[in-house]
């Protein structure tokens, strides 16, 4: 197979596939002003990618443009947020249109676009889920809280169980939810979460293999169960894919036995789409369905508007009525604006079947990345589905040993021949693709060629490292 592919290798650097968008010329503050005025004014915490940040000025579909008008492939599109493509006209129009007409009222008055879009969205989970009540939140973070609430008071049950690696926010109770340690989060609000193992296969903490470990890693809830929560659980909130956490998928058959355990202790199960929805990861809309599992709430966000705040709790109607309790309010969910992308950019996906792009083109990708595999010793793992793919960079394939000052070399060099990509994982070694929906076979072309020019250099740095390690430690044994 690997034959058959194009390689890189020919004169030159790997050049992007030709765009008849032309951007506009840059005239807004110079590069310099931006970046003393980032740090001037913008709280210190807010990371950037890169030694040398980048300024992003426009963006088209698949591609984004910095300040000098140099042209960029966007596999990271906003963390899986931009789904239909940047500026996609339709969804550009849509908002204009709203816009002008009328931008805001709260939900206290009724709107087409919120009760459209509703019923649009309902109608794209499985009929016999009957997830059809609908919540719009401001962001995924919000999301998961109102979830998590949800949970509370419809169980009557505090307790809530979360996997290790995995992302669900920002918000203080969503950072509680998250149990990513090397970010430093002090949980402050972690009361009654507990974290269970993710099915994380490539470093299984039990060291066993798939299927002969009888998913040890999903059966290891039960006893958390019986003694962390007392036996009473209000939810499990996880991804069905990891993003954040370095796009890690449990084996299959993980979520069939675990949302079992937790039913029969009387929670409900809650799957964070916020970035594996949308069809990203191709063969089904959501990425629950790869696993033969419903959920009792799904919770949505970045892809969902085309990069408009927005969010969703969705649920059944018999969990939603929970809420009746309590009297919960959001300004600006469900407005007029975000709505109509929210709706426009689902039409986006279902009339230019992004779907299937997401599916042939994904494989098209993974393929690729495979052949780098094959190739690269640096690449340990490839994983994901779709569009939602990541490399994991080992030193060393039998050690496992995380790569991660070549992973930041790679990121870094990719990034200057002019691809764009995440970076993830708790060890800092992953790189995460994650392109808008809309991206073709030739992309991929551009993608693997630059990457294997990439690895090639960062194999070269990878053994003048290891040399300067020898001697250090040399020097040291001397000392
Ligand atoms: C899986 C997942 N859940 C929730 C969130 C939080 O979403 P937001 O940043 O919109 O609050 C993210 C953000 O990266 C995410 O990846």
């Amino acid at each position: 197979m690997s034959s058959a592919l194009p390689r890189a290798g020919a004169p030159g650097q790997p050049t992007l596939p030709p765009c008849t968008h032309q951007p506009q010329h840059y005239a807004g503050p110079d590069y310099p002003e931006v970046l003393e005025l980032r740090r001037q004014y913008v709280a210190p915490f807010v990371f950037t990618y890169y030694q040398q940040p980048l300024l992003i000025v426009e963006g088209y579909l698949q591609y984004l443009w910095d300040h000098t008008g140099k042209r960029y492939l966007d596999a990271a599109a906003g963390i899986a947020t931009i789904s239909v493509g940047h500026c996609h006209p339709r969804v550009v129009e849509a908002a204009r249109q709203q816009v002008g007409t009328l931008a805001h009222t709260t939900t206290i008055y009724l709107h087409p676009n919120i009760a459209r879009y509703a019923a649009a969205l309902a109608q794209h989970f499985p009929q016999e889920s009957k997830l059809g009540s609908l919540y719009f939140t401001n962001s995924g973070s919000e999301a998961n809280e109102v979830a998590t609430m949800l949970a509370r008071l419809h169980t009557g049950s505090f307790d809530v169980i979360a996997l290790r690696n995995g992302y669900h926010g920002g918000s203080a109770a969503t950072m509680g939810l998250t149990a990513m340690s090397n970010w430093k989060y002090p949980l402050p609000h972690a009361l009654g979460v507990h974290y269970a193992c993710p099915g994380y296969c490539y470093r299984c903490p039990a060291g066993l293999e798939y299927p002969a470990c009888g998913l040890r890693c999903a059966h290891d809830i039960e006893p958390l169960v019986a003694y962390e929560t007392c036996g009473k659980v209000a939810a499990f909130i996880a991804e069905a894919i990891q993003g954040v956490g370095g796009v890690i998928e449990p084996p299959p058959g993980y979520f069939r036995t675990v949302y079992e355990i937790v039913r029969a202790h009387g929670g409900l199960c809650i799957a964070d789409e916020v970035q594996s929805g949308f069809a990203r990861t191709g063969e089904t809309f959501w990425a629950f369905e790869h696993h033969g599992v419903t959920p009792d709430v799904v919770t949505l966000a970045k892809g969902i508007a085309n990069g408009a705040p927005l969010g969703a709790v969705v649920t059944r109607p018999d969990v939603a009525q929970a809420m009746m309790q309590r009297l919960h309010f959001n300004t600006f969910g469900g407005n007029p604006v975000s709505a109509i992308q929210g709706l426009t950019t689902l039409q986006v996906i279902d009339e230019e079947q992004l779907q299937r792009n997401a599916r042939e083109v994904g494989g098209y990708l993974r393929e690729r990345l495979l052949d780098l595999q094959r190739r690269h010793p640096l690449i340990g793992d490839v994983r994901g589905r779709g569009l939602l793919q990541a490399i994991e960079l080992v030193r060393d394939r039998s050690t496992k040993e995380p790569a991660r000052v070549e992973t930041a070399r790679i990121h870094e060099t990719i990034k200057d021949r002019g691809l764009l990509c995440g970076k993830a994982g708790v060890y800092g070694n992953v790189l995460r693709f994650t392109p808008p929906l809309c991206i073709t076979k030739p992309d991929i072309d551009f993608l693997a060629q630059t990457l294997d020019e990439a690895l090639g250099m960062a194999k070269g740095e990878s053994r003048v490292t290891s040399e300067c390690r020898r001697q250090n430690s040399e020097r040291d044994t001397h000392r």
